[in-house]
């Protein structure tokens, strides 16, 4: 049985104050009967408050990144052994902003993979294709390298430390939301993708959508059969409209 999960990507926003202030409004608006995992993902600096101030919530807490070296000379740079010492023990790799502006490639995923999943942390592993390939349909392909060029180099038992997160890259921050049919098309896909290759523990990932998920639009893409959840942005930043994704799953 694969578990449902909302996760909120907070990006590059929140100080420690407003970090403090987001976090008690969450404790406080977000629904307690949902059977749903809920994770938020405030930057490094913030991160060890956070835990200390969820201690006694349901509510996780994730890093945005990680190097793939235990440590070492990498100025500014994040290892997994600090995120553990802190109490993290939740990871997301891959995200788009971090291969277009950092120029993370599969190759190097698969490193940041294997050093998380050595240090018993869970990866929220986000992928997905850019509007070019969509529009050229091309968008099946792309997929299925980004998840053999990361992933499929993976024991089978590691798969219950991975949590997929499919963002259409022309989905994230536009407010062009993909439309569920999409959202579950390639979800379906990416499914059948894992089961050709492990078998029968695909049904047992979740797979999340991100990209301009809303309080109005949640619900329906949530409802979709291979939709376990959704990995979310902009609307992670208020308290209520991460409440109101939440109350949709
Ligand atoms: O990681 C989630 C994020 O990329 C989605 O952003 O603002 O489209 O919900 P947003």
């Amino acid at each position: 049985m694969r578990t449902k999960i909302v996760a909120g990507n907070w990006k590059m926003h929140k100080n420690a104050e407003e970090t403090e202030d987001l976090l008690n409004e969450l404790i406080n608006a977000l629904p307690d009967d949902k059977e749903a995992r809920i994770i938020v993902a405030p930057t490094f600096v913030n991160l060890a408050s956070a835990v200390d101030h969820l201690e006694f919530t349901n509510i996780g807490v994730a890093a945005q990144n990680m190097h793939q070296a235990e440590s070492g000379a990498y100025t500014g740079e994040i290892s997994a052994d600090m995120l553990k010492s802190i109490g993290v023990g939740i990871v997301i790799l891959g995200h788009s902003e971090r291969r277009a502006y950092f120029h993370e490639t599969d190759a190097l995923l698969a490193s940041k993979v294997d050093t998380a999943l050595k240090h018993n942390l869970e990866v929220i592993f986000c992928f997905g294709e850019e509007l070019k390939d969509r529009q050229s349909g091309n968008h099946f392909n792309i997929v299925e390298n980004q998840l053999q060029d990361s992933l499929f180099h993976l024991e089978q038992g590691a798969w219950e430390n991975i949590i997929l997160a499919y963002e259409p890259v022309w989905a994230i921050g536009t407010g062009e939301t993909a439309s569920p049919e999409q959202a579950q098309e390639m979800h379906h896909f990416i499914r059948e993708t894992i089961n050709r290759k492990y078998g029968n523990i695909a049904q047992d990932v979740s797979i999340l959508y991100g990209g301009s998920v809303k309080p109005e639009n949640a619900k329906e893409i949530f409802s979709k059969p291979d939709v376990d959840g959704g990995l979310i942005g902009g609307a992670a930043l208020k308290a209520v409209d991460f409440a109101a994704i939440v109350e949709g799953i």
